[in-house]
């Protein structure tokens, strides 16, 4: 056996998930910033400052997308009263929550990681390209949807070929 001291191992530090609905408020994360990474405390920093986070809150938003996402719908009018939409990928909820408060009648959505319940969706925690899930959420529609939106994208690993690749499959089983 070596005499050596055994290689520092070293911890991973993770990147700040994003959206306030359905962690910690902001508030109580800055009493232990101290112990944070400098890039967690950097985000922290930045959501208090953004004004669009900051509308967010204030208006019952769960992420500051909702006003990226209404005014895509404000452009192509993909959002009609009284349809029936599903949501691909549809984690923390954001085009959920801009389709119900648009008119959409029902809302199925799908997605890996959990989603803090939105009222009027039927939200279903799954991979999309398993087999029958498709069908859970037309199900959950009680009949084909009049749209289907598709915000699915996996974790980017930063080879460009590779990232567009997988995005494009995602958008083709969709
Ligand atoms: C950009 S985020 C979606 C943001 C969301 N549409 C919103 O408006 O708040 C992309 C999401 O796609 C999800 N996703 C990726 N691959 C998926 C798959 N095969 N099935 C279901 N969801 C998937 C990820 O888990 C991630 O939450």
């Amino acid at each position: 056996m070596s005499d050596e001291a055994p290689p520092e191992r070293r911890r991973m530090v993770r990147p700040p998930s994003g959206g306030t609905a359905a962690g910690r408020g902001l508030g109580q994360k800055l009493k232990t910033a101290d112990k944070r990474s400098l890039s967690s405390q950097q985000w922290i920093k930045r959501q208090l400052a953004d004004p669009y986070s900051e509308r967010a809150r204030a208006e019952g938003w769960r992420s500051r997308a909702a006003f990226k996402l209404s005014e895509i719908d404000d452009r192509l009018g993909l959002i009609r009263k009284g349809s029936r939409v599903i949501d691909l990928g549809a984690a923390p909820g954001g085009w959920t929550e801009v389709a119900l408060k648009r008119g959409a009648a029902a809302v199925a959505g799908v997605d890996l990681l959990p989603i803090v319940p939105i009222p009027g969706a039927v939200l279903i925690e799954a991979d999309f390209t398993a087999p029958g899930v498709d069908q859970q959420l037309i199900d959950a529609l009680g009949g084909p949807p009049d749209l289907v939106l598709s915000d699915m994208a996996h974790n980017t690993i930063g080879h460009r070929k590779t990232d567009h690749m997988k995005i494009i499959a995602l958008i083709e089983i969709a």
